[in-house]
């Protein structure tokens, strides 16, 4: 049976003043609305005290497990709005299915689908106020953040039997400033693996983004953005950022990116991006690449364009490659990344209501 949530309206909400300020230059991830979803669950009772109420910190005991083993998992999504002022969600069933698969990995209990679409309602419906305007071609957006965690106090490791499922949402520009295309320059790291075989790599948990951190740190040391993660076993292949996927279009019309091993993500952009690309007339391939590839093919003049992609980051191209004592760089003289531009622009274009949503992947919030 599905979740009756209760609503309890905050009376402090910001005031206009203070949204307008907070929506005209949000960044990523540093502001949140007035209002969050939680739900519990514990191992007596199932999914109970479905809620809406003022956002505010948790009271967590410190023997929480989720600050001991790391027992949680989260999903990233965004809120749209379109022309007529309704707000729209992009493939939630896919984000659903995705965390459900999380939860049965990290061993925490599966939230139906259902519920877990209707906490995004709530949350947007009482927080519509937060959904920002995008102008033609911007990004700006609500992002939703569904997590589950480990809120049982004990200290032994099993599963906890009590748990806390929360939707909180922040309001959105780009997520490397800049209005997503500008691109992002990449470190190879080889001392660190971000995920490996028979590992969680593939499900959307804390503990994955916390161990691609390190490799991060090296390679802004190196003056690059983002690492790129090769596999653990042999270091070869590619596999993803940590926090986006990867595709590299070749000058032939392939669209090549790293299959699903089950140490990367299945990125639902990804995905999509991969179903937009045989409409746009490129043929798109899953594969292992590897990393010597991508090195040979830019210094080849193969190698027509490189970009990252994900919920935050959407299409976001990929500059210059470097790693240890070397780099390449697939750009050439007059290089313009048209092959991510017009995938962006397909994708913003369907998630704002500027184009026809054959595909069927818009929600109504
Ligand atoms: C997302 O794209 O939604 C993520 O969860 C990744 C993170 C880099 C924000």
């Amino acid at each position: 049976m599905a979740l009756e949530f209760t609503v309890t309206e905050r009376a402090d909400r910001a005031s206009d003043d203070a949204r307008a300020k907070i929506l005209a230059d949000p960044g990523f991830g540093n502001y949140f609305t007035d209002h969050m979803v939680r739900i519990a669950w514990d191992a007596a009772s199932g999914w109970h005290d479905a809620a809406v109420s003022a956002y505010e910190p948790f009271q967590l005991d410190p023997a929480a497990a989720v600050l001991h083993y790391a027992q949680e998992i989260f999903e990233g999504m965004k809120a749209y709005r379109h022309a007529d002022g309704s707000v729209w969600t992009f493939r939630p069933e896919a984000n659903a299915a995705r965390f459900a698969r999380s939860a049965t990995r990290l061993a925490l209990p599966v939230l139906p689908e259902a519920d877990f679409i209707e906490s995004l309602k709530q949350l947007t419906s009482i927080d519509k106020s937060w959904v920002p305007e995008a102008a033609d071609g911007g990004e700006a957006s609500l992002y939703l953040r569904p997590f589950m965690f480990a809120s049982e106090a004990f200290l032994g490791v099993r599963p906890a039997k009590s748990v806390t499922f929360s939707v909180i949402a922040s309001p959105a520009g780009a997520y490397f400033g800049g209005g997503g295309v500008k691109p992002v320059n990449l470190w190879i790291s080889t001392d660190y693996a971000r995920a490996g075989e028979g590992g969680t790599g593939n499900a959307k948990c804390g503990g994955n983004y916390a161990s691609s951190l390190a490799g991060q740190l090296e390679g802004i040391a190196a003056g690059c953005d983002q690492a790129v993660f090769l596999d653990s076993s042999t270091h070869t292949y590619i596999e993803e950022l940590g926090g986006m996927n990867l595709f590299l279009v070749y000058r032939d019309g392939r669209i090549v990116t790293p299959e699903l091993t089950g140490t990367i993500l299945e990125g639902v952009t990804r995905s999509s991006i991969l179903e937009l690309a045989k409409e746009l007339g490129l043929s798109p391939e899953e594969r292992r690449i590897p990393i010597q590839e991508w090195k040979d093919a830019a210094a080849a003049g193969e190698l027509a364009e490189v970009f990252a992609c994900g919920t935050a980051a959407v299409v976001t191209p990929v500059g210059e490659l470097r790693w240890e004592g070397g780099s390449c760089d697939h750009r050439r003289e007059g290089h313009t990344d048209e092959v991510a531009t017009r995938i962006r622009g397909t994708l913003l274009d369907i998630q704002y209501g500027r184009a026809e949503d054959t595909h069927g992947w818009l929600t109504r919030l």
